[in-house]
């Protein structure tokens, strides 16, 4: 969909606002690190972040319109362990290292239903490859949306790359919700997965 173009939404600005602009490894000194891709405005990682002061919770945008509108959350909640990325999940590698993540959401991602853009799904399997090296061990994946054919085209991706703990078909509200969820629980189900890293995938990526 496209986003309301925001005034004052330039790279300066959101780097005066220390949202990270240019790729840079990131440090997170020992704690636990949970990064959400694709995160919009921002309303379900700004909530985690406050709820868990103790972890460091991470949102990747591409678009700046909407990272502009993460930066003014962060700010009016007093955010420290929230890190704001302007940038592009196929360059993760960037910014992450090997086994540096405990926890990857994407929720609501961009369905691409052509056959000829399926490879730019935040599921396709060039991301879950990715996915899988920079998450610890013990690390997970979980994936909601409203749209069904994604949803399900996406187990058969996600299986090859994680083991499937939980497969939901109608998930319940909860504090932790995005924009998108709030606006499509008044149309249909909602999906979830969960799955947690396959430890010989990753030995043998
Ligand atoms: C359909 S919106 C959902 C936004 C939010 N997750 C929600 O549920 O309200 C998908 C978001 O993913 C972002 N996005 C798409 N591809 C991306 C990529 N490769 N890297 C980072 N963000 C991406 C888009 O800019 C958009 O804000």
């Amino acid at each position: 969909m496209r986003q309301k173009k925001v005034k004052y939404a330039t790279k300066e600005i959101l780097e005066s606002y220390d949202v990270v602009v240019e790729p840079k490894m990131l440090d997170f000194h020992e704690k636990k690190v949970f990064l959400e891709i694709g995160s919009g405005k921002g309303q379900f990682i700004t909530k985690l972040a406050e709820d868990n002061p103790n972890n460091i919770y991470i949102a990747m945008e591409v678009n700046i319109n909407v990272c502009y509108r993460i930066m003014e959350k962060k700010e009016s909640m007093k955010l420290d362990n929230l890190i704001i990325i302007l940038g592009d999940a196929s360059f993760l590698n960037l910014y992450f290292g090997l086994d540096s993540i405990d926890g990857i959401f994407l929720n609501f991602s961009d369905p691409w239903p052509k056959g000829k853009h399926h490879k730019r799904r935040l599921t396709y399997p060039t991301f879950l490859k990715t996915y899988v090296s920079l998450l610890k061990d013990h690390g997970f994946l979980q994936f909601r949306t409203d749209h069904p054919a994604l949803f399900h085209e996406s187990i058969e991706y996600i299986e090859n790359f994680f083991i499937i703990t939980d497969v939901n078909h109608q998930l319940e509200a909860s504090a932790y919700m995005t924009e998108y969820e709030i606006k499509k629980r008044a149309i249909g189900p909602i999906y979830q997965l969960i799955g947690k890293v396959d430890k010989h995938v990753k030995e043998g990526l």
